[in-house]
């Protein structure tokens, strides 16, 4: 039968200059390089310059990904930004994109699913595939997240880093089976009881301020392993694979420990995982598509390769992708 696929046509990612190792904030806080890296097998992260934006690091891995595609930025139909750090609070980030990529056509809109982010972009992105709606699509995980951290939290402001990454995503025709390349399946969930676990204390309509993040991280831990096992194993189902299949895990870069637990719940070895949180940190929406521009410049992940991308974050919100390379 023949099927209408999102294929991978292109990657790319931009990290900010300024590299922060964990003894940066032994200067500051109660803390160690000791107890960063064995918690969260965090090493270092980039922040970005005063004045650089969200967009700005937006930009930079739309480049790279449409340079790596060989496409025009006058090809692409549809731009989506997944980023809780937006350069302002209206418009979009992406039409800040849109305009710097010199498109002026088409369309540009942000996704806010804060970690989640970039698992609910490539779903949408798939619909306005799979529904005729657009046929290129440049889809962009974007933060600033240094810009809302508590740095007098030694619990959050270690965690979390700053970057972007880009897929470029364009229509082709499959055969109908898990053989094909391309997006083979989404799952997405979200339940807002949890909203508490994990928040940034400010905003537009409550207190006109951004207000910075607060987080449960041992709650936010439990919830994250049985979560993104269960969902990326219900992709997998839905596109008709099994965990033996998968060639390449690429998880939300949150916690090296977390990673780790989810891998194992899967029954999937290590060697099968795409890590880089060691370098970035949590870069939120973000850190997927990093870890696929760095998983692909690394050699790792190969044209036919077959991925689970999975992630969660405040909301909660959670889900998982299959894609074949
Ligand atoms: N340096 C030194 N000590 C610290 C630090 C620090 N930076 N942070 C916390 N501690 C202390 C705590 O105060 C606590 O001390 P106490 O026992 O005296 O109270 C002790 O270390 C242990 O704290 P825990 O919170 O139990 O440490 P845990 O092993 O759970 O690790 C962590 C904490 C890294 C936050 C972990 O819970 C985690 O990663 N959770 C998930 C967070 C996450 O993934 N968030 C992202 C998902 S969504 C999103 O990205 C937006």
């Amino acid at each position: 039968m023949n099927t209408i696929r999102a294929v991978v046509k292109g990657v790319g990612h931009y990290l900010p200059e300024r590299v922060v190792p964990n003894t940066e904030f032994e200067k500051t806080l109660d803390t160690s390089d000791e107890w960063i890296r064995s918690r969260s097998g965090i090493e270092r992260r980039h922040f970005a310059a005063k004045g650089e934006m969200t967009s700005h690091l937006a930009i930079h891995a739309a480049r790279a990904a449409l340079a790596d595609a060989a496409i025009n930025a006058d090809q692409v139909d549809a731009i989506i930004v997944a980023t809780s750090t937006p350069d302002q609070t209206f418009p979009s980030t992406a039409t800040r994109v849109q305009s710097a990529l010199g498109m002026t056509t088409g369309f540009a809109f942000d996704v806010q699913a804060v970690c989640a982010g970039f698992v609910y972009a490539l779903a949408n992105a798939n619909a306005l595939i799979l529904s005729g709606q657009a046929s290129t699509v440049l889809v962009i995980g974007a933060e600033t997240f240094s810009r809302l951290l508590n740095w007098n939290d030694r619990t959050t402001c270690v965690l979390f880093g700053d970057g972007a990454g880009a897929l470029v995503l364009q229509a082709a025709n499959g055969v109908g089976t898990a053989a094909d390349r391309g997006i083979l399946a989404t799952d997405l969930h979200s339940d807002g009881r949890y909203n508490d676990l994990l928040y940034v204390d400010g905003g537009v309509s409550s207190t006109q301020s951004t207000g910075v993040l607060v987080m449960e991280g041992r709650e936010i831990f439990k919830h994250a392993v049985q979560k993104l096992a269960q969902t990326a194993e219900s992709a997998l189902a839905k596109a008709g694979v099994t965990d033996d299949d998968v060639d390449w895990v690429v998880p939300h870069q949150a916690n090296l420990r977390i990673i780790r637990a989810t891998a194992q719940k899967m029954g999937i070895p290590m060697d099968r995982v795409v890590v880089t949180v060691q370098d970035h940190g949590n870069t939120s929406a973000a850190s997927i598509p990093l870890a696929m521009s760095v998983g692909r410049a690394r050699g790792q992940i190969k044209q036919g390769d077959l991925l689970v991308a999975e992630a969660i974050g405040g909301g909660l919100a959670w889900g998982a992708v299959v894609l074949r390379w």
